[in-house]
């Protein structure tokens, strides 16, 4: 039932568990393995310890350096042990836990911009980044007044050096470069990067959210992986992400600097402030020091036995899926993923309607766009049997749609024919009927990205903007 105000007596833990139970019933399968991204799950036993940490430190403020002694043992720690997995033994690197990819990556334009404002009189910044790198760059800059200067991907989706090199100007602050890419899971040149960085006097970000931890698990088991960190000389900030590979709760990755003085422009201090001296580390004011302490219970409980073993049912799962999309005669893989994340796409069938009928199965999968793919973030969840199951099913799909019936065919027609009816009305029309259609159950995806075509940028912002907006209260 739904609650409109808070209740004037509490009620029972039973009532409300029961509640949230049920509630949970319409929810992703995730724990069999049938969402890809998203969710990053140890294991039962694994969880039970991190989140019994989470629930020992959920009161305890981590914004304060000097109120929880605890809690800043326990993020200096985290930093150091993820540091240690980046940079050779002599070098001492800086950084904080953050909440997440999207703050890192805020607070590595942020410290860039300030950086180069007081040591160059930079005062209209450019950031240079490849079209493969996370939007959470572009929301950065848009946040922070910074010019980015996207490069599109190559034919092939690798980098495009050339082209990276030439937009380097007098208002160059940073470049960019991720180990690997979301899109692709294609590692960016980090190495002719870092020289470009060095050659031109520049700050380089790598952006090793997603695969940071993984690739260097990857690297101990004897991998070949190029080297992408502060091994090298040019890379002068690096994110890497403990709620993804690392299996943290939600809320938690590492920011980590070469030096202090960089670090330092990523603070807030505003010493006049009628509050009192206000000061903070990260984006945040008041910082959850439950994710400290299960970040830190995560790293030293799955401990790096733990984390190989991880790496080899990823790697594992992996393997499953990849292997059919290589053998198969209707799907292939798009670009060269370097670990977990795999992108395909088909040349014999729509592959939105593949992933419409694959979430109709119950998977929760990613879409790629130029060129448009189906995405899939493989992780330890994945080698139980999920991995299999998703190949099984994406056999039946592609085996039905080879000998596709006439009902299949006219019902592809028939998506087509509303979609063109759609795509005629003029746009308050077309925005009213899709934002009142979304959502519900078995709602096809692929028909939104083909009406998507028919819109400019700004009728595609506003359309997206206000489907988000349908969700919420
Ligand atoms: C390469 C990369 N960078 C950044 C992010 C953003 O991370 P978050 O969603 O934790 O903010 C992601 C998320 O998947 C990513 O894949």
């Amino acid at each position: 039932m739904a609650k409109k105000n808070i209740p004037k007596l509490g009620l029972s833990q039973q009532e409300l568990f029961h509640e949230m139970d049920n509630s949970m019933h319409s929810d992703m399968d995730w724990k069999s393995g049938k969402t890809f991204g998203a969710v990053y799950y140890p294991g039962e036993d694994y969880s039970k310890v991190i989140s019994q940490a989470y629930v020992r430190f959920m009161h305890e403020n981590a914004f304060d350096p000097q109120l929880f002694s605890s809690i800043l043992t326990m993020e200096n720690e985290v930093v150091e042990q993820t540091a240690s997995l980046f940079s050779h033994e002599k070098d001492n690197l800086f950084g904080n836990v953050t909440s997440g990819g999207t703050e890192s990556i805020f607070l590595s334009i942020l410290s860039a911009r300030n950086w180069a404002k007081n040591n160059k009189g930079i005062d209209k910044p450019e950031v240079v980044l490849s079209s493969s790198a996370h939007p959470a760059f572009l929301k950065a800059m848009h946040f922070l007044n910074v010019k980015a200067v996207v490069i599109p991907t190559k034919k092939d989706f690798s980098f495009d050096l050339d082209s990276f090199e030439k937009a380097i100007n007098a208002n160059t602050i940073l470049l960019i470069g991720s180990a690997p890419n979301y899109p692709t899971g294609m590692m960016d040149p980090i190495e002719s990067l870092s020289k470009l960085a060095v050659d031109n006097g520049l700050l380089l970000h790598v952006d090793a959210c997603i695969g940071g931890f993984l690739l260097a698990y990857l690297k101990k088991i004897g991998k070949d992986i190029p080297l992408f960190d502060f091994k090298l000389s040019g890379v002068t900030s690096l994110s890497v992400d403990l709620h993804k590979y690392a299996y943290a709760p939600k809320g938690s990755s590492v920011l980590l600097y070469r030096k202090e003085e960089l670090r330092k422009e990523q603070f807030s201090v505003y010493p006049n402030w009628e509050g009192g001296i206000y000061g903070s580390t990260t984006f945040l004011g008041t910082k959850p020091g439950g994710i400290v302490a299960s970040t830190w219970m995560a790293l030293n409980h799955i401990g790096q036995d733990g984390y190989v073993k991880l790496t080899h049912k990823t790697m594992d799962a992996t393997k499953v899926i990849s292997d059919y999309i290589q053998n198969s005669k209707d799907l292939s893989l798009i670009g060269t993923p370097i670990m977990s994340l795999l992108a395909f796409n088909s040349e014999k069938h729509d592959i939105y309607h593949i992933a419409d009928l694959l979430s109709e199965k119950g998977w929760y999968i990613g879409r790629l766009q130029n060129p448009p793919g189906i995405h899939l973030v493989v992780s330890q969840i994945h080698a139980d049997g999920a991995a299999k199951e998703l190949v099984e099913d994406m056999e039946e799909i592609v085996e039905k749609l080879n000998t596709s019936t006439i009902k299949n065919k006219l019902s592809k027609v028939g998506d087509n024919l509303s979609v063109n009816a759609v795509k005629s009305l003029g746009y308050k029309s077309l925005k009213k009927a899709v934002v009142a259609s979304t959502g519900s159950k078995n709602s096809k995806k692929r028909l939104i990205y083909d009406l998507k075509s028919s819109l400019d940028l700004d009728q595609s912002n506003d359309l997206f903007k206000s489907i988000l907006n349908r969700f919420y209260q």
